[in-house]
């Protein structure tokens, strides 16, 4: 038994709303599906008629939305009629660490989490499945279910209503967000109410098989996709630390990495040595864990995931110190080139960025910087720059078209984005425009480096031999 979803209202608009209500209204053309958002811009940007000026960039996104905006989906402000209309609401909005009050620094701020219940509450008519798509703390889903409860009262009509809250979190990764989401490895649904679980197991099963949707009691649900994440960002931390002990043993982190990850027990995935792993999520969720664990008397437990980030803040000051060594120990009056400025490839989110962090070391060391990022704009970068750092003055950074152009009288490339077009470097035009002596950083470990020392380039990689 299922009940019948005509219509999903999607609260939050953002890298996880946006693609995801996407996909399902691409895979469900029967079902009318609305994403809501208080910031009005970016639901405007949600509606441009300009696909390339989309809010964020996905592969593959522009397209369903060209097939199905207008159709059955919808990108709206209209907060009150939708969600009344829904008989599905998910919410998605954003769950950053606190900044201040109790547990700030770990603990999640849940007040986007509450303002979304409160509005289901005050607005949803009827039977309404409430299916949290947020990242949130464990038992998270009992706070919705009380405040969802507690404010039935005070309901805009007096049709009697009932809710069902199920956790149903999302793993995808941003930049092949449309491919995992259409391929996911799994679907997770917790949560009690059988006949709401189908009705969403109904949703997916059209794309998705069977026996990758999988149910547990809607706590499981909420910590798996903490963990899920945990374990990922602690591959990150683990490969990361070995860097270093490469470099000084004349062993190749590349080789040990593909040497340990051919063992199908632990797996070649997310073994990349890198500068550290960004994006909104991973910290904060380990950050998460730290202080649900605190929280329950776990302190060893806590400890060992805080590890995770403490590698990772050590690697991008590890690379700093590296830079200004080989720098001379001095970075004024230097112009370094930086490629890539996205916490990743394939994306223009820019959030805890590792590139962000060393280019605030680097200024702080007094060096100009010249960035290129195929995909970040200027007005991000300032943002970036001048959310906690007035000092960083605006004629000390500016931002390039080209490669090329970045890398024009430049001390030093550092590559910190593993673009592609980072891959096919032509290394002796790059030669010729540089200051000398030239040098290049590739914490990515992604270009024909070989082919840059033959143009007189001073080289180093990440985890590997001088
Ligand atoms: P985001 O900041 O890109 O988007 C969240 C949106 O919610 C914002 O546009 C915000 O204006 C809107 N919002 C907040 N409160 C609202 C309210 N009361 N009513 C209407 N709109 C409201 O965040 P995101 O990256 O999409 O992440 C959302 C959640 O998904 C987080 O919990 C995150 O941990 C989780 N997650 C993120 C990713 C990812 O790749 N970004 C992947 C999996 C899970
Ligand atoms: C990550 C998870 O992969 C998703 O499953 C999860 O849904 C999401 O977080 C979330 O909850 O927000 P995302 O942060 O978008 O996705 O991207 P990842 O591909 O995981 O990369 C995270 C960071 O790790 C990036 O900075 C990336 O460059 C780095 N990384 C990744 C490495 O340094 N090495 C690797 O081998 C893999």
């Amino acid at each position: 038994m299922t009940i019948p979803i005509k219509k999903i209202c999607c609260i939050g608009a953002g890298y996880v709303g946006g693609p995801t209500m996407s996909v399902i209204a691409d895979k469900c053309p029967d079902i009318q599906i609305t994403v809501i958002d208080i910031n009005t811009d970016k639901i405007k940007a949600w509606n441009t008629s300009d696909l390339s000026k989309l809010p964020i960039f996905e592969p593959g996104l522009s397209n369903i939305i060209k097939r199905c905006r207008g159709k059955n989906l919808h990108f709206s402000s209209e907060i009150k009629e939708n969600i009344a209309e829904a008989d599905m609401v998910f919410i998605s909005v954003n769950t950053p660490t606190k900044t201040k009050g109790i547990g700030a620094g770990e603990a999640i701020d849940l007040k986007w989490i509450e303002a979304s219940a409160r509005q289901i509450s005050k607005y949803a008519t009827g039977n309404t499945i409430v299916v949290e798509k947020s990242t949130l703390p464990i038992k998270t889903g009992e706070t919705i279910k009380k405040i969802l409860e507690a404010d039935n009262s005070k309901n805009s009509t007096k049709i009697p209503r009932r809710f069902s809250v199920l956790s149903n979190p999302e793993f995808l990764a941003e930049g092949s967000a449309i491919k995992d989401l259409e391929e996911p490895d799994r679907i997770l649904i917790g949560g009690e109410d059988n006949l709401s679980i189908n009705s969403l197991i109904n949703i997916y099963s059209r794309w998705v098989s069977r026996n990758k949707i999988i149910t547990t009691n809607l706590w499981s649900a909420e910590l798996s996709k903490l963990i899920a994440n945990a374990f990922l960002a602690q591959r990150i931390s683990s490969i990361n630390s070995i860097t270093a002990l490469c470099e000084i043993t004349d062993s190749s982190i590349k080789e040990v990495s593909n040497a340990v990850g051919s063992d199908k027990r632990i797996g070649d995935l997310f073994l990349k040595a890198g500068p550290g792993f960004g994006g909104s999520c991973f910290k904060k969720d380990i950050l998460n864990l730290v202080y649900i664990c605190n929280y329950y008397g776990l302190n060893e437990v806590a400890d060992y995931w805080r590890k995770v980030i403490e590698i990772n803040n050590w690697q991008k000051d590890r690379i700093v110190k590296i830079i200004v060594k080989n720098l001379f120990g001095n970075l004024s009056e230097k112009t370094l080139t930086i490629l890539g400025f996205s916490f990743k490839a394939n994306t223009n989110d820019t959030r805890e960025s590792p590139a962000l962090d060393i280019c605030k070391k680097l200024l702080n060391e007094g060096a100009n910087i010249k960035i290129y990022d195929p995909k970040v704009s200027e007005e991000r970068i300032s943002m970036d720059f001048n959310d906690d750092l007035s000092q960083f003055k605006r004629d000390k950074w500016e931002k390039s078209t080209t490669i090329y152009e970045a890398c024009e009288n430049s001390d030093a490339v550092i590559i910190l984005t593993e673009w592609n077009e980072f891959r096919v470097i032509d290394w002796e035009k790059v030669s010729l425009i540089m200051r000398k002596p030239s040098w290049i950083f590739d914490t990515r470990n992604i270009s024909n480096l070989e082919n840059a020392r033959n143009y007189g380039i001073n080289v180093w990689s990440l985890g590997e031999v001088e």
